[in-house]
């Protein structure tokens, strides 16, 4: 069965085909980075602008790669939530229009969904029940993967968004947006230990995450040293903040995985990129005697293949939308249980 996917949740337009869930035939991003680079984060009115002018250059290049014509195609998939909603929109509309055009069935997907589909496709020896932290731009959360498309969240990120920390602590060390990618980078000249920097203590939830208060630390030690005519040793602090974050992220999902019985964790969103998540991540599973997976970099950030991998165990299990299908800006994956 192939899928031709949609992603334009936030800046990248992009469009995939993808068989059974499991084979890649094209996977084409275009990515507005440059563009919002300017403004030093997305401007949500010109990500909206660009997906309408990429949109249908971006969906032809992924049926042209594949080799297909819309004749081959068997479903559509959109990713339609959440995200920036009018960049969702165009997303949304293209694919009911394709659907309506070719009688043909539409199955929209959850961003988040995608982002852990991204792991079926990077091994296929992956199947729920399974333990996972997604890490993206927008969201930080512990999820329970049930099924395949069955979640339960149990922890999330009460403030920033563990990709949003590392785009904010990297722009007050001079870095370009995105910075998640560029605080790795420094990282590895840095030594991880120079810089003490707070862990948040939260109550209610052991598994919730906090990030405002770290981000709120490096900002001030660089305003101080600002201040007083300092020089910042930005390799230094980038690394101690990428390690905060790293044992944050990890320490809380090896924590729910023992406490809810889990011997395989996943990782997924935009951060899955990060050495450092992926290394402590990983050492800590081996430790546990816990089983690992994480994408392959290339399907870590948003992309449309793991749409199309997601949409075909949606579309298995009945889910189906009309022109009808609207885009929301936040919904959570404990919502759409099919
Ligand atoms: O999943 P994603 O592509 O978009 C959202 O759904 O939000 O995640 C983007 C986020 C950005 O905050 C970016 O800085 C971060 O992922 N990111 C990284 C790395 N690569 C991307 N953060 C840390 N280290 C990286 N290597
Ligand atoms: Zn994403």
């Amino acid at each position: 069965m192939k899928i031709l996917a949609i992603e334009s949740s936030c800046d990248e337009t992009a469009a995939a085909v993808v068989e059974d869930g499991k084979t890649v035939r094209s996977n084409i991003i275009a990515s507005q980075i440059e563009e919002h680079k300017k403004f030093g984060g997305v401007v949500p009115e010109i990500a909206s602008r660009r997906h309408c002018e990429n949109i249908l250059d971006v969906v032809t290049r992924a049926l042209d790669g594949a080799g297909c014509t819309l004749d081959d195609i068997d479903a559509f998939a959109v990713t339609y939530a959440p995200g920036l909603i009018g960049a969702l929109l165009v997303g949304t509309s293209f694919a009911k229009g394709l659907a309506m055009a070719t009688g043909k069935p539409l199955v929209p997907v959850h961003h988040i969904a995608g982002h852990i589909a991204a792991n079926y496709l990077t091994d296929s020896s992956l199947k729920p029940p399974y333990l996972c932290l997604v890490a993206s731009g927008g969201h930080s959360h512990i999820i329970e993967v049930l099924d395949y498309t069955k979640y339960h969240v149990i922890g999330r990120t009460r403030d920033d968004a563990a990709g949003e920390a590392f785009d904010k602590a990297a722009r007050v060390l001079g870095f370009p947006y995105p910075g998640g990618v560029h605080i790795d980078k420094a990282a590895r000249q840095g030594d991880p230990d120079a810089y003490t920097l707070p862990r948040p203590k939260i109550t209610g939830s052991e598994f919730d995450f906090s990030f405002s208060g770290l981000k709120t630390a490096v900002i001030n030690i660089v305003h101080n040293a600002d201040q007083k005519g300092e020089e910042i040793n930005k390799n230094d602090l980038a690394a101690s903040f990428q390690k905060t974050v790293s044992e944050i992220l990890v320490s809380r999902t090896i924590a729910a995985a023992k406490e809810y019985g889990y011997k395989t964790v996943a990782l997924a969103g935009g951060v899955s990129a990060n050495s450092s998540v992926r290394g402590l991540l990983e050492s800590e599973c081996g430790k546990n005697g816990f089983r690992l997976y994480m994408p392959t970099l290339d399907l870590c950030g948003d992309n449309a293949a793991m749409i199309g991998c997601q949409a075909y165990y949606d579309y298995l299990a009945g889910r189906r939308a009309d022109e009808s299908l609207n885009a929301a800006a936040t919904l959570s994956l404990d919502d759409i249980a099919v």
